[in-house]
């Protein structure tokens, strides 16, 4: 059984995921309006849905686990960006975001002694390793390409094969 306090938290985790999938949806629609960003809409959509499987995951834990996980309102996202490094910011932002979240759950299951929950964080935990490492790799190689022509183009061409890289469930 949940504490009141692991319930709220884990519904706060839970409305952060589904801003996240809304945010990463957001970005893939603009995205795919600017010509020759096929890679980089592609990308988006698919990060929007692994977000979604983030935030389900948790909405059945927390139900299963004598709770009651809550669908949250959203918020509206950025919808137009200046550029593709800005995306890219905001981006690596929302997962440094999610990623001090989970570890504040990570602290709040131990320091309650909820062993079943801290299990469960640990594949949050890997996933957001996995997510930030991407995102910084993806910010890194827009630094170096600055605004040449031919290295977006590869860029936006590379990124395709990042996609579903993590299985996402
Ligand atoms: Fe589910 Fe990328 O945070």
């Amino acid at each position: 059984m949940l504490s009141q306090s692991m319930q709220a938290a884990l519904n706060n985790q839970v409305a952060l995921e589904a801003q996240s999938s809304q945010a990463y949806l957001a970005m893939a629609s603009w995205a795919e309006i600017q010509p020759g960003l096929d890679g980089v809409t592609e990308f988006f959509y698919s990060q929007s849905e692994e977000e979604r499987v983030h935030m389900l995951k948790l909405i059945r834990f927390i139900n299963e686990r004598g709770g009651f996980a809550k669908v949250p309102a959203l918020e509206q996202p950025i919808i137009t960006f200046p550029g593709l490094k800005r995306v890219f910011e905001e981006f690596l932002k929302h997962e440094l975001t999610v990623s001090a979240s989970i570890n504040d759950l990570v602290h709040l299951a131990l320091a309650e002694k909820d062993y079943a929950t801290h299990n469960f964080l640990q594949w949050y935990v890997t996933e957001q390793m996995e997510e930030e490492r991407q995102a910084r790799l993806l910010n890194d190689k827009l630094e170096l390409i600055g605004e040449d022509k031919s290295g977006l183009y590869l860029f936006d061409r590379d990124i395709m094969q990042m996609r579903g890289s993590e299985d996402g469930k």
